[in-house]
C-alpha cells in the first residue's frame, strides 16, 4: 500500500486572502511575508500565487534569490537586512530592498554607497526589542539614510509583539511610541502585521505586511478564520491503515499513555511527527475521519497516529483522516499540542507530498 500522506495547496485560496487582504486594508500596500518557505507552503508556488502583491517580504538571501527564480519581479524585502559583505552584494544582485535595523548595517551601506539603489526600511523599536534602533535614534538615524539613499524614499517601520490580543495596551503603546519617533520625519510607513491590521485599524498606513492571514489563518485571539472572511490554504491529509479491536484495560501506542476504558475501535492513521504532525499533540487533540470530528489517543509517533474511532463505526482502512486546514481549522488544533499554527505549518516536513488545487 502506498502511502497517501498529503498537503493539499489552495493557490486559489492564497489568491482569495490576498484580495481579502486589500479589501480589509484598501489605503494600503500589501506587502506580503513569505519567509520560511512561505510559512512552510512551498515558497515557488505561493510567490507565483501572489502575482497581485505590492512587495514579497522574506527573511534570508536565499529566499529572496528563490522569488526571482520564480519569476517574482517585484518588489522584494530583506525583513533582517543583510549582516555581512556578501549578503549585501547578493541583496544588491537580487535588486532587494532591505529593512536597517541595526548599526553595523549602517556600516556596510557607509562602504557601498554607491551600491544602494533601491528603498531602505528604518526599522524603530518600539517595544518589541528584538530588531531596530531606540526610538530616540530614529530621527539620526533617518537623516544619515536619507543621504545615503539614491533615488527610492526611506520607509519608517517598526514590528508589533502583542496584536493578536486587541485589549491589551502594548500595541497602542508601540503605536504612540512609532508616532513620536518620526515626528517631522516625512516617508511612507509600515507597522501592522496581520493581526495589527485587523485589531488596530489605524496601524494600517501606507504599508501592510501581513503573513499568517495569506495561508488562510486567524492572526487574532478572538475571531475566527472564517468570520474574517479567509480560507485555508493547507490540507494536511493522510490515510487510516489500519483499525483495530482494543480490550478494556489495553493501552495504546508508545509509552501506554492512554488507556482504553472500554473495548474500542482504534484506526492508525499514517502520519507523525517524521511528517511535521507535533509530536506534543495530547490525547483528544482533534482530527476529522471521513470529514466527521474524532480525536487521536495516546502518543504521536515517528510515522503514526492512533485515533479513537468511538461513533465512527462505518470507518475503514484507506478513509481519509484531515489533520488540519478544511473544516478543521489549524488554529482549533494548536493549542493541543502546546504550540501555534505558524509553527505547525512550518514544521511540515519533504515527506508529505504536496498537492497543488
Ligand atoms: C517584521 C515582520 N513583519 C510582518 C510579519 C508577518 O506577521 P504575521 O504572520 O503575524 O502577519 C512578520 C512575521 O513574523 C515579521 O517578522
Amino acid at each position: 500500500m502506498s502511502r497517501n500522506t498529503i498537503a493539499r495547496i489552495s493557490l486559489a485560496a492564497v489568491r482569495h486572502n490576498l484580495a481579502r487582504i486589500q479589501s480589509l486594508a484598501p489605503d494600503s500596500e500589501v506587502c506580503c511575508v513569505v519567509k520560511a518557505d512561505a510559512y512552510g507552503h512551498g515558497l515557488a508556488r505561493i510567490c507565483e500565487a501572489l502575482s497581485q502583491a505590492d512587495v514579497l517580504a522574506v527573511a534570508t538571501t536565499g529566499e529572496a534569490a528563490m522569488c526571482r527564480k520564480h519569476g517574482w519581479v517585484g518588489r522584494l524585502l530583506l525583513l533582517e537586512g543583510p549582516s555581512n559583505v556578501s549578503e549585501f552584494e547578493e541583496m544588491v544582485a537580487l535588486s532587494a530592498e532591505t529593512v536597517v535595523h541595526h548599526e553595523t548595517q549602517l556600516q556596510l551601506l557607509r562602504h557601498r554607497q554607491k551600491d544602494v539603489h533601491h528603498a531602505l526600511w528604518l526599522k524603530i523599536d518600539t517595544g518589541m526589542h528584538r530588531l531596530g534602533f531606540p526610538a530616540a535614534d530614529a530621527s539620526a538615524v533617518y537623516s544619515e539614510l536619507e543621504k545615503l539613499r539614491s533615488k527610492q524614499a526611506t520607509i519608517l517601520m517598526t514590528h508589533f509583539a502583542c496584536a493578536d490580543d486587541a485589549s491589551n495596551p502594548m500595541t497602542l503603546r508601540q503605536i504612540d511610541r512609532f508616532d513620536e519617533a518620526i515626528v517631522g520625519l516625512p516617508g511612507s510607513c509600515s507597522l501592522a502585521n496581520s493581526a495589527g491590521m485587523l485589531n488596530f485599524p489605524q496601524s494600517q498606513r501606507e504599508y501592510v505586511r501581513p503573513g499568517i492571514m495569506l495561508y488562510g489563518i486567524s492572526p487574532c485571539r478572538k475571531k475566527t478564520a472564517e468570520e474574517i472572511g479567509l480560507k485555508p490554504v493547507m490540507t494536511l491529509q493522510c490515510e487510516l491503515i489500519a483499525i483495530n479491536e482494543v480490550g478494556a484495560g489495553e493501552t495504546i501506542g508508545y509509552g501506554a499513555a492512554y488507556t482504553c476504558r472500554e473495548p474500542k475501535r482504534i484506526g492508525i492513521a499514517a502520519i507523525g511527527y517524521g511528517d511535521g504532525y507535533p509530536r506534543h499533540a495530547r490525547n483528544g487533540t482533534p482530527v476529522l475521519v471521513n470529514g466527521r470530528l474524532a480525536c487521536i489517543a495516546g502518543h504521536v509517533s515517528m510515522d503514526m497516529i492512533a485515533i479513537d474511532l468511538s461513533g465512527h463505526e462505518d470507518a475503514q482502512v484507506g478513509d481519509t483522516v484531515t489533520l488540519w486546514g478544511e473544516g478543521l481549522p489549524i488554529e482549533q488544533v494548536a493549542p493541543w499540542a502546546g504550540s501555534i499554527s505558524y509553527e505547525l505549518i512550518c514544521g511540515v516536513t519533504a515527506r508529505v507530498t504536496a498537492r497543488i488545487e
